[in-house]
């Protein structure tokens, strides 16, 4: 059985926790479970006894020296080996700000999270995902993000970085046809984001997201996906 290494942010719940768990069922997946806060992070620690390899690495998206040091510690434990995919979870929505009511610090501290943290992890993996196989580099987005589904006005600082991380995507894809980067929408998924109206279980959400991932190839690169397969118009 070929053998995978993963890396992901957000691990200590919600999506990213349950994508974790799934992994982990497999012997053959080596997971690099990244949170800011590994000492609170129970439910994700608990996953150590699985079937796959577990490392808890701290990483906060939001702080550049955190996201060196973080990643630096997997190329380490890498050891010159491959990343095969990159999972860019982890993000923050503050809430329902309108365009012409928004706190700028609200705006800048989720572009922070949801835009440049995830540019910045791909390009500190970089070296790791060129020597894979497979350099998959998914970044998580929303709905929210797509101007073509024209849902309204809510929500404005994220989804403000929600469409940034679509066009970061899309030129991470024109600068390296070799990568194969996209972008996935979950749904809307019962987590502490999601809310518990929410249509999805996580583990339905995540099982969607990891056919599509395991399965992409370089068609697939620079486009935007819910978590079913399905194409989602910018
Ligand atoms: N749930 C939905 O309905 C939905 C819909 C569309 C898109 N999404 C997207 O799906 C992804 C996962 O969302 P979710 O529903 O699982 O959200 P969630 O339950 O709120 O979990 C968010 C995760 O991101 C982490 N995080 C937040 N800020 C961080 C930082 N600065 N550094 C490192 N980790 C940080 C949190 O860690 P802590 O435990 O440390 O806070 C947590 O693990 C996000 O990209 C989100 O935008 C979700």
């Amino acid at each position: 059985m070929a053998a995978y290494t993963w890396f992901l942010t957000g691990a200590s719940r919600g999506i990213g926790l349950e994508t974790t768990r799934q992994l982990l069922q497999s012997a053959s997946n080596t997971v690099f479970a990244t949170c800011r806060s590994p000492a609170t992070a129970l439910d994700l620690s608990a996953l150590a006894s699985s079937a796959g390899k577990l490392h808890i690495v701290q990483l906060d998206v939001a702080d550049e020296t955190s996201i060196k040091k973080g990643t630096a510690e997997v190329l380490k434990i890498l050891d010159g080996g491959p990343l095969d995919y990159v999972i860019n979870n982890a993000a923050i929505n503050r809430g329902a700000d309108l365009a012409f009511n928004f706190s700028p610090t609200d705006l800048s501290d989720t572009i922070t999270s949801n835009v440049i943290g995830p540019a910045l992890v791909s390009r500190y993996l970089l070296p790791a995902i060129e020597k894979s196989s497979r350099k998959v580099i998914v970044n998580m987005t929303s709905g929210l993000a797509s101007i073509g589904k024209n849902l309204g006005p809510k929500s404005t600082s994220y989804s403000i970085s929600k469409t940034a991380v679509n066009m970061l995507t899309y030129k991470q894809a024109r600068e390296r046809p070799d990568l194969i980067p996209f972008v996935i929408d979950p749904g809307w998924v019962k987590t502490k984001m999601g809310g518990a109206g929410a249509i999805l279980e996580p583990h339905q959400s995540v099982t969607g997201i990891l056919k599509v991932i395991t399965s992409a190839t370089p068609t697939n690169a620079g486009k935007f996906y819910g978590y079913m397969g399905n194409e989602i118009p910018w």
